[in-house]
């Protein structure tokens, strides 16, 4: 099995991305490393326990890093998830234990110990663990196999500003240092991710599932539509994060482009902006695939399909 590490700030759609790959044995995953983002760091390393002792996965090894950006203060987004940033079901507070190591200590150690390009990162977040990890210890940053993140926007603007995506506005640095490194990059924008609405059907079909797991998938999509529903008259709720590991078991589902990626730190207006040279109009190196297009009827066959097995 391919070997991962996903970086992520639970949130419901980080929950369902986290149960897919936890339901794939074609990743192993290697550790959930919690970062402040959705809400803060104590809630998001809780909420990531939480969701393993859903899926009864109290052995994969969860750790708490980076409680706040690089370069500025924390932003949330409550107003999205809810105060915890996992409401909807009811989930008892976890037993498992937080790991006492920091989360990018677990970075830098499994990359120097795992074989060069054998570990992928998958970033749902925003990118402070990976580029404080990168910034401390550079030798590891050519061991990283591919980093497939969910982050950034091009047609589809911004979520949180006018001109950019939450994960990337909340710490544009580290998403700077992240899409500089040289590291083989899959980006899923929100061009894409919004194209992964749950619809009532779905929702219908993980409640009958009749297991625990696919009432909390339930209760989480249900949740999270609302806002979407009434902010932008989208059908249901976009599953950002879980294209990310989607695209690890089924790549074909989706298509993008090899493209340069720059992110805006400086001005106050666009911070955050993933510049993406869609149309190739400078002559800047390709950086990354930037994802456009999924097949979403495939997607969620895979997704319920996975998801059933928990
Ligand atoms: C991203 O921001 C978070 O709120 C979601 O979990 C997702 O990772 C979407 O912009
Ligand atoms: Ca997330």
């Amino acid at each position: 099995p391919r070997k991962i590490i996903i970086d992520t700030d639970p949130g419901q759609d980080d929950a369902v991305a986290i149960l897919l790959a936890l339901a794939a044995p074609e990743l192993d995953l290697l550790g959930i490393t919690a970062v402040a983002g959705n809400v803060p760091l104590e809630l998001t390393q809780t909420n990531a326990r939480k969701i393993c002792e859903l899926a009864g996965r109290t052995d994969v090894p969860v750790f708490a890093g980076c409680d706040r950006p690089l370069a500025h203060s924390l932003v949330t987004a409550e107003h999205v998830h809810g105060k915890t940033g996992l409401d909807g079901p009811e989930l008892p507070e976890p037993t498992m234990p937080l790991q006492d190591q920091h989360a990018v200590d677990f970075l830098i150690e499994t990359l120097r110990r795992e074989p060069p390009k054998s570990v992928t990162l998958c970033p749902i977040g925003p990118l402070t663990n990976i580029a404080t990890a990168f910034q401390r210890a550079p030798d590891i940053v050519d061991r990283v196999q591919e980093i497939v993140l969910m982050g950034g926007a091009y047609f589809e603007v911004g979520n949180i500003t006018p001109a950019a995506e939450f994960n990337i506005y909340v710490d544009p640095e580290a998403a700077e240092i992240v899409f500089r490194s040289g590291v083989p990059l899959v980006v899923m924008p929100l061009d894409v991710t919004h194209k992964a609405l749950t619809t009532p059907a779905h929702i219908k079909g993980f409640r009958e599932m009749g297991t625990a797991v696919g009432d909390a998938v339930a209760a989480w999509t249900d949740f999270f539509e609302r806002f979407d529903k009434e902010k932008y008259g989208s059908q249901g709720a976009p599953l950002h994060d879980p294209c990310t590991i989607a695209y690890l078991l089924e790549p074909d589902l989706f298509s993008g482009r090899h493209i340069n990626v720059e992110i805006e730190t400086a001005s106050a207006l666009t911070r955050g902006m993933t510049v993406a040279d869609w149309w190739r109009v400078t002559d800047r190196a390709p950086n990354a695939l930037f994802i456009g297009d999924v097949e979403a009827d495939r997607f969620f066959a895979l997704l319920t399909n996975r998801i059933a097995r928990l």
